[in-house]
Parts: C-alpha cells; sequence; structure tokens
C-alpha cells in the first residue's frame, strides 16, 4: 500500500502520509490539511475520524473480532476473570501472579467508602437516577483524596495505581450503596475475603439478618458481563474520558463525565431500553410484529439493542452474552420469562427482515445484557451503572494514554459555521418598536 495519498484542491496537490496500525488498517493523515489549504475534513458523528493511536482495544467491525491488548475477547470470556482482565486492559499485559495478588489487594483495601462519601450517596433523594449519583460521586471522591486530582498530569501519573484502584473498587460500592438507599435499607460494608463480584452481591443484597451468599453461577455470570464491557476503543464514552482528560483534567473528573456519556439510550442506556421496550411489547399484546414496523417507518423508533456504528456483524460480545443467559437461566431454575420470548421472536425477524439485513444491524451487547442483569435480579435502573463498572478499566486506559502522552494536544474539533452572515447590534428600544409594528400596535 501507498505510504502517501494525494489530494487535489484549489490548484495545490497534498502528499498525505498514510498511518498503518498493527493489523493493517490504514488512515490518512489529515493533520496538515487546514495549514496547507485552509479547509479542514468533515465528518459529522466522526464516522470516519481516527481521534488517537491506541495499543488498548482491537475492533474489526466487518469480521466481528474484539481483542483487548491482542487477546481475543472469546480467550479472556472462557478463561480470564473480570479482575485479571482489568489489570490487562490497564496495564498493558496479564499480570503476573505478585502483580495479580498485590492489585487484588488494592481492590480490597479500597472497597469501603469513607462516612462522608456514605452520607453524600444517602443525601440524594431516594429516586435519583443511579447514574446521576455515580457521575457526582466519582467527582466527589476527589474531596478525600485531593492528592490524586491535582489536575497535572505528571503529578497524577506518580499516584496512577492508587487512583486505578480507587476508581475500580469504589463505583462498585457506590453503585450498591445507591441501590440500598433507592430500597429504603442500611448500608452493606464490603467483605475482605469475597471477590470482586461476590463482594459486589453481597453489598447489593445481604441483609443484617441474613448474608447473601452468591451462588457460583450468579457471580460467574456477573463476572462475565463486567468483562466483556471492560473496553470498546474510542466510542462516546471513552472519548469523552479522553476529551475531558486532554484538557489536563484528573481521572476522576474524566471517568465522571463519561458516566454522562454514557447513561444516554443509544449507548449504555440501551440495556435499560432493552427491557423498557420488551416491557412495552408485552403490555402491548404484540408479538414484536407491530413493533419491528414500527422501527422501520424512519420515524425515530428504533430496535433498541440492535445496530451498532463499528460492528456490521454480529457483536462478537452479543454471541457470549446469550450463552451465558441460557447458562444463568437454567442454573436460577427460570423456565418461562415472557420477555425472553418476546426478545427471542424480534432476534428471529430482524435477522430475517430485509430493513436490518440491508443495514447490516445485528443485535449489538445490550440486547443480551439487559436480560442478563435481570435474571441475576439486578434492577432495571442499575442496568447501565454496571455498565459504567465493566467499563472503568478501559476509561482508566484510555485516559492514562492520554495523560501519558508528552506530545498530546488538547481535543479541539472545528466545524462549519452555518448561522447568520455578521449583523450589526440592534438597541432594545428598536427591538421593542419593531414588536410594536408586528403587532399592529405602532401609532
Ligand atoms: N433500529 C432501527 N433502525 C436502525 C437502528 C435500530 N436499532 N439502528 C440503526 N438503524 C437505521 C438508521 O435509522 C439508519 O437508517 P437509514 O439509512 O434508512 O437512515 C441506518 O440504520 C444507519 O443508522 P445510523 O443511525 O446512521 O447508525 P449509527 O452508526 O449512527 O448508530 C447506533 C449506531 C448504535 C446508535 C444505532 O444502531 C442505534 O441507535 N441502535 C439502538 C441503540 C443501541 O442498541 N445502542 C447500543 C449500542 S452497543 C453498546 C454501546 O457501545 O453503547
Amino acid at each position: 500500500m501507498s505510504s502517501v495519498a494525494l489530494l487535489k484542491f484549489d490548484n495545490k496537490e497534498l502528499a498525505l502520509p498514510v498511518i498503518t496500525g498493527t493489523e493493517g488498517e490504514t488512515a490518512i493523515n489529515m493533520s496538515c490539511l487546514r495549514a496547507d489549504t485552509g479547509a479542514i475534513t468533515f465528518d459529522e458523528g466522526y464516522g470516519n475520524t481516527g481521534s488517537c493511536r491506541s495499543e488498548v482495544t482491537f475492533i474489526d467491525g466487518e469480521k466481528g473480532i474484539l481483542r483487548y491488548r491482542g487477546y481475543p475477547i472469546e480467550q479472556l470470556a472462557e478463561r480470564s476473570g473480570f479482575v485479571e482482565t482489568a489489570y490487562l486492559v490497564i496495564y498493558g499485559d496479564l499480570p503476573k501472579p505478585y502483580e495479580r495478588a498485590q492489585f487484588g489487594r488494592l481492590l480490597s483495601d479500597n472497597a469501603a467508602l469513607r462516612e462522608g462519601m456514605a452520607r453524600f450517596i444517602q443525601n440524594f433523594p431516594r429516586d435519583t437516577h443511579p447514574m446521576a449519583v455515580l457521575s457526582a460521586s466519582l467527582n466527589a471522591l476527589v474531596a478525600y483524596y485531593p492528592h490524586l486530582a491535582s489536575n497535572n498530569h505528571q503529578h497524577d501519573l506518580e499516584h496512577f495505581d492508587e487512583a486505578a484502584a480507587i476508581a475500580i473498587s469504589k463505583v462498585r460500592t457506590i453503585a450498591a450503596h445507591t441501590y440500598r438507599v433507592r430500597v429504603g435499607k442500611p448500608f452493606n460494608y464490603p467483605r475482605p475475603n469475597f471477590g470482586y463480584c461476590e463482594n459486589f452481591l453481597h453489598l447489593m443484597f445481604s441483609e443484617p439478618y441474613n448474608e447473601y451468599i452468591a451462588k457460583g453461577e450468579v457471580a460467574q455470570a456477573l463476572n462475565l458481563f463486567l468483562l466483556l464491557h471492560a473496553d470498546h476503543e474510542q466510542n462516546c464514552s471513552t472519548s469523552t474520558v479522553k476529551m475531558v482528560a486532554s484538557a489536563g483534567a484528573n481521572l476522576f473528573a474524566s471517568i465522571a463525565a463519561g458516566v454522562c456519556a454514557l447513561w444516554g439510550p443509544l449507548h449504555g442506556g440501551a440495556n435499560a431500553a432493552v427491557i423498557e421496550m420488551l416491557r412495552h411489547i408485552h403490555d402491548d399484546g404484540d408479538d414484536g410484529t407491530k413493533f419491528i414496523a414500527s422501527a422501520k417507518d424512519g420515524k425515530g423508533h428504533r430496535l433498541m439493542g440492535f445496530g451498532h456504528r463499528v460492528y456490521r456483524n454480529y457483536d462478537p460480545r452479543a454471541k457470549i452474552i446469550k450463552q451465558s443467559f441460557y447458562d444463568a437461566l437454567a442454573s436460577l431454575g427460570i423456565k418461562d420469562d415472557p420477555l425472553l420470548n418476546i426478545a427471542m421472536k424480534l432476534e428471529q425477524a430482524a435477522l430475517h427482515d430485509d430493513y436490518f439485513i440491508s443495514r447490516k444491524l445485528y443485535p449489538n451487547v445490550d440486547f443480551y445484557s439487559g436480560l442478563l442483569m435481570r435474571a441475576i435480579g439486578i434492577p432495571v435502573d442499575l442496568f447501565t451503572v454496571m455498565f459504567a463498572i465493566g467499563r472503568m478499566p478501559g476509561w482508566i486506559a484510555q485516559w492514562h494514554e492520554v495523560a501519558a502522552n508528552p506530545k498530546g494536544r488538547i481535543y479541539r474539533p472545528r466545524q462549519i459555521y452555518t448561522g447568520h452572515a455578521k449583523r450589526d447590534y440592534v438597541p432594545m428600544h428598536e427591538r421593542i418598536e419593531a414588536a410594536r409594528q408586528e403587532a399592529g400596535l405602532s401609532k
């Protein structure tokens, strides 16, 4: 492949360097375009824009490939766990035994919240959306760890291990405390002898009179759910994290912003939206036919859990999570779930419908992950928070790439302005007179 791309514009010919990634993916480096021609690139929604170089995650959307640090997601799903995968995503390699033990200890040591933080969560009205509580809490955490939030990347990086462990470990405690406030129950304290997922389930569901001991299969399903969400290269929330980081912001400010981006129904909010859609179809007495027709009429309804900007093939995470969902159902003895029946029909109908086939719209990770969360007892309004817990390693790793890049520049896209051409200021008395005339009140 040529190492330059030729661009002719306004009687000028530019030789633009071509960049090639590890897996042969190519990009035309446009960074000199404005300086050399006065023009900018235009790519609304960034469908063709490479915003950075990254070593964390590789996706081939056409082939349905996802790898963290080179390791296929299928192998990690089968053989690794969330904590080990989090280490891999953040530090770039699978941990040696002592590194794994040290990382586990750091997570354990940082699981509990300071009393002030617990009170902060308790003081939100009970029906505050958990994503709002999560974002606010991640930002508020730095009040207790000011040395982690100097907003000087060099200084913040010196404390990176501690900051990463606090973010990964406390996000789970914040989520569980938020749930306890919502259901009007007292907080549980983390148990140092429990694994990451078992501890989360204990924080959520233990009662003073009845400690919740998670069934192996349930903890395993949660582990898999988190692992499958650990990173997904430059998606909306990760790009938000990097955008905020590029201004020099600390890890906690950056991930709090990531949580807000994730909240939207086209991104992480889709897992809850899938369940709401299935409930709506069920309550409507529809078998999915009516809903599919409305998702095709161009009026803005979408089949939630379907389609992806990058995958033009089955989302590999959806395949894995679907199987895990069936395993969880079997181990929990759930035989007949009307929402599941609708989901299966919907999936089959969409996979055989020309509208979805021609647009290459396949089930994404959210189509089955909501059903899985529901089966293991997580309330729907916490689904997107669960996504955020899983995505934490990715956000941390991608923040680190920005913070550790000495040549990094602030992210600052340009625009094509389509507003008014230059016009002169109109004083208030003239605007009053104009309004009077318009209303026919003028003398
Ligand atoms: N249902 C019906 N039509 C769809 C859907 C859908 N779920 N997704 C895309 N389309 C149509 C869209 O209307 C457009 O049709 P046309 O060419 O006739 O105008 C075409 O497919 C291309 O859509 P697009 O909006 O240009 O695609 P995009 O890459 O900008 O959007 C998406 C990707 C994920 C936002 C979108 O597919 C969607 O809204 N899906 C439903 C929400 C969802 O499940 N989101 C979770 C994504 S996976 C987890 C994550 O990464 O957050």
